[in-house]
C-alpha cells in the first residue's frame, strides 16, 4: 500500500481527535492536518487552531461552513420534507457530506494522501464520511482509528492521553455523545441506552420543557421563496441566521424534541434524543404552504418519494446520482412553494394559523358551501358511478357470481 505522508484530520479539539491526532503521527509516521468545520455548534473556535498546532498538527485549518451548510444542505433536504423513519429530522446525517466535502478539498491543496475521522466503527458516520470521500476524491484512503487501534476502553484514551501529555477536561466522566450543528443537537448513550429510561434534565440543550415555556403563545410569519425560507416577520435572514433564529424562537417555547429508537445502516437499532427547534417549525410551516401551492398529483407522488430521499440522505448517499436525480424533481416541484404562514408557537406545538400565496391554487369559487357558477354539482354523480363500478362489481361477483352486473350499473 501506498505510504501515506500526510493526513488531513477531522478535528473537534476534544479529547478523542486529539488522540487521533497524536496517535496517527506515531502509527503512520506522518504529517496530520486538522480541519475543524463551524457549523453553528456553539462551541469555542477561538484557540482550536492552536490547540492542534500544539497537539502536533503541521497545519490547522478552522472554516466557518455556517452558511453553506444550510443554503446548500440544510434547505435543500427541507424542500423534500426529509424525515428517516417518519421522525428523524437527519441533523447530523446532513452535516457529514459537508464536513468531508471539504476534508477532500483540503487534502487536494496539501497533496494529503489520507483523510482520518473520529467516527467508531459502529455508527452511522463513519459511512457517510467515507462514502462521501469516495464520491468527491476515490484516490483518497480514509484512516478510521477507532477500527484500527488497540485503545478498547475508556481508561486505555486517558491512559494514552496522559502517556502523550494530551490535556484531559474535567467533566469527562461522558454520560453520553453528543453532536450539535445550527439544524440539531444529538444526544446518544449513557442512561440513553435503555429505552425504557426517560432522558434526564441533562438531555436538554437549547429547548425548554413544555412546563416550563412562557404562558403567552407567539405568532410568527415565514415568508418562503421556491420552497426556500427567506424572512421571519417579514424581516429577511441569510439562511444560517434565519435557522438561528428559528431555533431561538423554538427553544423558548419547546419545540422539536424527540425520543426515538432508529435503525441504524450497520444493522443494530439505537436510540437517540435529538433537539430540533428551528427545524420543527421550519418543516410544519413548509408543509402547511405546500398544502396550498402544490399540485395534488405532484404531491403524492413526492410524498412516496420521502422515505427513499431521507433513507439516502441517512446512509450517506448524498454524493450520488439517485440522490442528485430525486433533487432535480424535487427543487421542481418547489418552484411555486412561495408564499407566507403563519404559526403559532406554544408549550411545545407548532400550530399553522394561516398561508398565503401568489401561486395559491384554491380556488374559494370551487370549494365555497355556498351557491357556486364554476362547479357543477351533477358532474360529481357520474363521477362518483365510474369511480365506484369496480367496487360494485367485486362485491356482485363474491355475492351472486357476476349475474346483475349491468343491471345494478343502472
Ligand atoms: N443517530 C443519529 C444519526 O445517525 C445521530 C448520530 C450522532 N452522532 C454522533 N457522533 N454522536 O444520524
Amino acid at each position: 500500500m501506498q505510504k501515506v505522508d500526510k493526513v488531513v484530520l477531522a478535528y473537534s479539539g476534544g479529547l478523542d481527535t486529539s488522540i487521533i491526532l497524536k496517535w496517527l503521527k506515531n502509527n503512520y509516521d506522518c504529517e496530520v492536518v486538522c480541519m475543524t468545520a463551524d457549523l453553528g455548534q456553539g462551541e469555542e473556535m477561538d484557540g482550536i487552531e492552536e490547540k492542534a498546532l500544539k497537539t502536533g498538527a503541521v497545519k490547522a485549518y478552522v472554516e466557518d461552513l455556517r452558511e453553506e451548510f444550510v443554503r446548500d444542505y440544510v434547505f435543500p433536504m427541507f424542500r423534500a420534507n426529509a424525515l428517516y423513519e417518519g421522525r428523524y429530522l437527519l441533523g447530523t446525517a446532513i452535516a457529514r457530506p459537508l464536513i468531508s466535502k471539504r476534508m477532500v478539498e483540503i487534502a487536494e491543496m496539501e497533496g494529503a494522501q489520507a483523510v482520518s475521522h473520529g467516527a467508531t466503527g459502529k455508527g452511522n458516520d463513519q459511512v457517510r464520511f467515507e462514502l462521501a470521500t469516495m464520491a468527491l476524491n476515490p484516490r483518497l484512503r480514509t484512516i478510521a482509528p477507532w477500527r484500527e487501534w488497540e485503545l478498547k476502553s475508556r481508561t486505555d484514551l486517558i491512559n494514552f492521553a496522559q502517556e502523550n501529555d494530551i490535556p484531559i477536561p474535567v467533566s469527562r466522566t461522558k454520560p453520553w455523545s453528543i453532536d450539535a450543528n445550527l439544524l440539531h443537537t444529538s444526544f446518544e448513550g449513557g442512561e440513553l441506552e435503555d429505552p425504557w429510561n426517560a432522558p434526564g434534565p441533562d438531555c436538554y440543550r437549547n429547548i425548554t420543557p413544555p412546563e416550563r415555556c412562557p404562558d403567552e403563545p407567539e405568532e410568527i410569519t415565514i415568508d418562503f421563496e421556491a420552497g426556500d425560507p427567506i424572512a421571519i416577520n417579514s424581516v429577511k435572514y441569510s439562511p444560517a441566521a434565519l435557522l438561528a433564529k428559528l431555533n431561538e424562537l423554538g427553544g423558548r417555547h419547546g419545540i422539536g424534541r424527540i425520543d426515538m429508537v432508529e435503525n441504524r445502516f450497520v444493522g443494530m437499532k439505537s436510540r437517540g434524543v435529538y433537539e430540533t427547534p428551528g427545524g420543527t417549525i421550519l418543516a410544519a410551516a413548509h408543509r402547511d404552504l405546500e398544502g396550498l401551492c402544490m399540485d395534488r398529483e405532484m404531491m403524492h407522488l413526492r410524498d412516496t418519494l420521502i422515505p427513499r430521499y431521507a433513507e439516502m440522505v441517512y446512509y450517506g448517499y448524498w454524493f450520488s446520482p439517485e440522490r442528485e436525480a430525486l433533487q432535480a424533481m424535487i427543487d421542481k416541484s418547489q418552484e411555486k412553494v412561495t408564499g407566507t404562514v403563519r404559526v403559532k408557537l406554544y408549550k411545545g406545538n407548532c400550530v399553522p394559523l394561516g398561508r398565503k400565496s401568489p401561486f395559491s391554487l384554491y380556488n374559494p369559487e370551487l370549494a365555497t358551501f355556498e351557491e357556486d357558477y364554476v362547479y357543477d354539482q351533477a358532474d360529481a354523480a357520474g363521477f362518483i358511478k365510474l369511480v365506484g363500478l369496480r367496487l360494485k362489481g367485486r362485491m356482485q361477483q363474491s355475492k351472486w357470481g357476476g349475474k346483475e352486473i349491468e343491471d345494478s350499473c343502472e
